[in-house]
């Protein structure tokens, strides 16, 4: 749904960066609020044997114990969060799912059922990842720096954390949609493309999201449907999901 031209792509929201990687873009500024998960991207971009490194170090301590190994590294991140323990734990934790506490932003998901890739499929993705993000420079700051520095003909694409959903993710707590709504109204009136994804539908269809969104600041709207939800995968591991479908919004300033 991107338009087939556009000068340089922004992605001020940009956690695991799956539409970045995939888009490859040419010239591009990706940025999230979150310092270790800024460290990885940075490594990533300029030192990828760092990043195997960080993998391959940590993997190790797991190899006779995962549990034993899990929980120290998870204890060396909620001492000081750093990007290389964050690097382990987000492909080692229960389904994926980094979870924090929120009262003091503790790292609290358990470790996954399954077994982490081994250091060379991971140093695989590092290489293929590495190559993607050659043109994207990676800031940690807030989403409303990168998005007033969108020019003309840029385009903007927003995941920001969602209302319905993501309220034990990401400091979603804190999040003030209309904010964000008056950034993306600046860039309209810029001249700067922007696409929004934000929560759509949820139990396969039986509940809406009732968002306020300003009249007249989006031109379309569409559903994707995503499958099952991500979270509720995590709490209801066992069950039967068909009722929890979930579709996402996608909103285009275009
Ligand atoms: C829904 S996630 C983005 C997921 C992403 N599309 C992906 O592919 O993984 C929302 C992201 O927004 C970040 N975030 C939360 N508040 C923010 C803010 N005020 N400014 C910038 N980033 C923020 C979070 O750290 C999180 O990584």
């Amino acid at each position: 749904m991107f338009p087939a031209g556009y000068r340089r792509y922004h992605e001020p929201f940009l956690g695991s960066g799956a539409v970045l990687a995939t888009l490859s873009p040419e010239e591009a500024t990706a940025s999230d609020t979150f310092g270790p998960l800024m460290e990885i991207w940075a490594a990533l971009k300029d030192a990828p044997e760092t990043l195997y490194e960080w993998y391959r170090e940590r993997w190790e301590l797991t190899r006779e114990n995962k549990r034993q190994g899990y929980e120290r590294i998870k204890a060396s991140y909620n001492e000081r969060p750093n990007g290389a323990d964050l690097l382990f734990l987000c492909r080692s934790c229960y389904g994926g799912v980094v979870r924090f506490r929120k009262a003091d932003g503790y790292m609290s998901t358990p470790v996954g059922i399954h077994n982490p890739i081994k250091p060379d499929s991971f140093a695989t993705r590092v290489n293929e990842w590495h190559r993607r993000v050659q043109g994207t420079t990676f800031l940690h700051r807030p989403y409303e720096l990168t998005m007033s520095e969108a020019r003309r003909g840029d385009l903007v694409y927003c995941d920001p954390p969602y209302s319905y959903s993501q309220s034990i993710l990401y400091g979603a707590q804190e999040f003030s949609l209309e904010s964000l709504m008056a950034s993306i109204a600046d860039c309209k009136n810029r001249g700067v493309h922007v696409a929004l994804s934000i929560d759509g539908r949820k139990k396969s269809g039986a509940l809406d999201c009732e968002l306020d969104i300003p009249d007249g600041l989006f031109e379309r709207e569409l559903y994707i449907e995503c499958g099952r939800s991500m979270l509720k995968r995590f709490q209801m591991e066992g069950h039967s999901l068909e009722e929890e479908h979930v579709a996402d919004r996608l909103l285009l300033t275009f």
